[in-house]
């Protein structure tokens, strides 16, 4: 194989044009994992002389990647609006683009060929150019369909698919301590952008915003670095900003039984167009870390359910041992206790009801209070919308809502995965 020079602008000397020119979009190199359906990655390692791994992950599958793909550890999301003026032609042709799109940006191409800098001299480019150089770097691309692009507001089916709405897509119910805010709450349609490299993330969405012009708007989008969970068993589990280990108890892709049972929506489920998808639930979750930064390590340990550095159950044993429920302490007091949030959501407590969770930290800066504007940006994704009320009802009770605040909602059906020269969500178009 010829040695690779490093291209201009390279961070690690591996050119995405070059990986490409070598291997074909996502064609060779040593598969690394292959969890659910789309998520055959690449592993471009040090065969250029670089010594980071990345990974690029194939846009095609059973399912859309994103979900069971092993969390990467930045996020950009987006909720868009589609225009008032857009018809259902319209609407179609932005899915199409849109998957066209990004089919190419999670090989690590450019929106088209040649696009930033390839083109006229006298057109803005196609592509903004930031990614120029830049692996793939995981970057998967997950497309929703929130309840309003089936019913707005008024009620209006504005694209004749009002009858196609899956009975269980509908607004969450407010939550006991609900503090949502309108500019991080709904949207017609999302995409969840993860990568290794934020700036791949954040290209990801920029581009598609561009290509949604006049058809679709931003309504609210979040960034997210350091993941807060593990999706796969060959992941460490990583840490919120409480500073404990979150994602331990996560359902993992190489559990196809839980992912069949709790994840996917199965082909005999309502409607038939959702099979091999999911819906998503977003919950901008602020945590107020100045007060729990006074808070007693064993405190902070009692209200979540598991030790701080190890992560195991209060019960006893390591971190990955179940938790004991009924075992109690000298007082004869529960170990696990009965407000702690791992007791709360556990399945245990939610009629066998879990979920997998993929959520991301967040720092916006600070408060007029000068205090860091940060917490969890939560994201799950499960075969009903019910399963994240049914654990929501149960965390009513969580001592842990003494530090959280929830400001930002949001649900959407995820469609299944998507096939070569088909767009997302072809099925409900059909
Ligand atoms: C900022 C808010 C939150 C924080 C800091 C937080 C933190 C944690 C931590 C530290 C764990 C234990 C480790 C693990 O198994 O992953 C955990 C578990 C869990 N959390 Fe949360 N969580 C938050 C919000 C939520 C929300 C909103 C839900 C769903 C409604 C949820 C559902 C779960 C579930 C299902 C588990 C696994 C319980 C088990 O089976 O043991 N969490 N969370």
């Amino acid at each position: 194989m010829a040695e690779q020079a490093p291209a201009p602008g390279s961070r690690d000397g591996i050119s995405r044009r070059g990986i490409l020119g070598l291997f074909g979009a996502g064609a060779a190199g040593a598969v690394v994992g292959a969890a659910g359906g789309a998520g055959t990655a690449v592993a471009v390692t040090g065969a250029f002389g670089g010594p980071e791994a990345s990974a690029a992950y194939d846009f095609h599958g059973t399912h859309q990647a994103g979900i069971t793909t092993p969390a990467q550890d930045r996020l950009h999301f987006a909720a868009f609006d589609v225009s008032d003026s857009l018809d259902r032609a319209g609407l179609v042709g932005l899915l199409a683009d849109w998957t066209d799109a990004a089919a190419r940006l999670t090989q690590g191409l450019e929106v088209e060929e040649g696009g930033a800098v390839g083109g006229s001299d006298h057109a803005p480019p196609a592509d903004t150019g930031e990614a120029l150089g830049l692996p793939a770097a995981g970057l998967t691309i997950t497309f929703g369909f929130g309840p309003t692009l089936f019913e707005d507001a008024a009620g209006v089916d504005r694209f004749g698919i009002a009858a196609r709405r899956p009975p269980a897509l509908q607004a969450l119910p407010r939550f006991q301590g609900d503090a949502l805010k309108a500019e991080w709450t709904g949207g017609d349609l999302c995409i969840q952008a993860c990568a290794d490299d934020p700036q791949v993330a954040v290209h990801a969405i920029r581009n598609l915003s561009r290509i949604a012009f006049g058809r679709a708007s931003l309504r609210w989008s979040q960034l997210g670095f350091g993941r807060t969970s593990s999706t796969s068993t060959s992941q460490s589990t990583p840490r919120n900003l409480f500073g404990f280990k979150d994602g331990t108890a996560n359902v993992k892709a190489e559990d196809g039984e839980a992912l069949a049972e709790h994840v996917w929506v199965d082909a005999a489920d309502e409607p038939a167009w959702l099979a091999g998808g999911s819906y998503l639930v977003a919950r901008k979750i602020r945590m107020v870390i100045e007060n729990w930064d006074r808070v007693q390590l064993g405190e902070q340990e009692q209200l979540v359910g598991r030790s701080k550095g190890e992560g195991a159950p209060l019960s006893g044993g390591t971190e990955f041992a179940e938790p004991d429920f009924e075992a109690t302490g000298a007082t004869g007091a529960p170990l696990m206790a009965a407000t702690s949030h791992v007791r709360l959501a556990h399945a245990a407590s939610n009629g066998g009801v879990r979920m997998l969770r993929r959520g991301y930290n967040f720092v916006d800066g600070n408060d007029q209070l000068g205090r860091l504007d940060a917490g969890l940006f939560f994201l799950s994704f499960q075969r009903s919308p019910e399963q994240f009320v049914t654990v929501q009802r149960s965390l009513a009770s969580d001592g842990l809502n003494e530090y959280l605040k929830h400001v930002g909602s949001a649900i959407f059906a995820v469609p299944g995965g998507i096939r070569p020269g088909e767009h997302v969500g072809q099925p409900l178009f059909a």
